[in-house]
């Protein structure tokens, strides 16, 4: 496995015209599958590290984790921190091997955010460290960040030229009416609001809740200059599937044998998105 800081892979990205998978593993099993459908797709991958890994398994000890099940896996990585919740946070992610950290500030005012987004970003640039970061709250629920339908906006694009003038971040997540979680309808992608946007933020630009959303939409978000699509529910829904099916086929099967077949379903899933995205023999 071979290591990739984050805003070169992203960078090429958004001037060639795809996007890179940025993928929410939740344990080994996850973690695996995702590297292997980087190897078998010669694809550049984002594993990153959520909330619910950080308190299960640590910081430090999540990126030995990826290092030590890629040691045997030729897969081109960047590790990043997802939705980081405190400056301290995104510190101790720079100090454990992460190639790249958020910082999501986007519950608090534009100018606190802005604020502790310049402090991540002067800590992260001394490391040579990229930093993404968001304004705008995305509805749904991200391990332990909930936002509510009304919590949730639409990012306008004075708001998003002030926070990138302001902040100068790498790597740019705002909301256009996408949501975490599994949708109970069909989403409404405020694809004006993007390429509105798009059209003075050169950087990369970042689409969070990125499962369920219908493959038009999402090659629609690519071609206005998306980068970076965040993928968690859906490796986790396939992960559960795979799981329920193998028991109820078979429960006196071996622990080992189910968990090898979720490896192999959640892998043709990543596979299937970097497809989609386009990241393929992208290396
Ligand atoms: P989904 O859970 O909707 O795929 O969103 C993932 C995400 O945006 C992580 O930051």
């Amino acid at each position: 496995m071979q290591q990739k800081n984050t805003k070169e892979v992203l960078e090429k990205a958004r001037r060639e015209g795809y996007a890179v998978g940025a993928f929410n593993p939740h344990n080994l099993e996850t973690i695996k599958a995702i590297l292997l459908a980087s190897e078998e797709l010669r694809a550049p991958v984002i594993i990153q590290i959520g909330q619910k890994m950080i308190n299960r398994y640590g910081m430090e000890e999540s990126v030995n984790v990826i290092k030590a099940i890629g040691k045997s896996i030729d897969a081109t990585v960047s590790i990043h921190l997802d939705h980081g919740n405190s400056i301290e946070q995104a510190e101790s992610a720079i100090h454990s091997g992460f190639q790249s950290v958020m910082y999501d500030g986007s519950h608090l005012s534009i100018e606190e955010n802005v604020k502790n987004t310049k402090k991540v970003i002067e800590i992260a640039k001394a490391h040579g460290i990229p930093v993404e970061g968001e304004i705008g709250q995305i509805p749904g629920v991200e391990d332990e960040v909930h936002v509510s339908e009304d919590e949730a906006s639409i990012t306008t694009l004075e708001e998003a030229i002030e926070f990138v003038n302001l902040t100068n971040i790498d790597f740019f997540a705002f909301s256009i009416g996408t949501a975490h979680g599994v949708y109970t309808k069909e989403p409404y992608i405020h694809f004006d609001r993007l390429r509105e946007i798009a059209g003075v933020v050169s950087h990369p630009l970042v689409l969070h809740g990125g499962s369920g959303i219908s493959d038009e939409m999402i090659r629609k978000s690519i071609s206005l200059g998306i980068a970076k699509i965040n993928v968690d529910t859906d490796l986790r829904l396939k992960f559960k599937e795979s799981i329920t099916k193998s028991i109820t086929e078979n429960s006196y099967g071996h622990l080992t044998d189910l968990l090898d077949q979720a490896v192999y379903d959640v892998k043709e899933k990543v596979k299937e998105k970097i497809i989609l995205f386009g990241s393929e023999n992208q290396v």
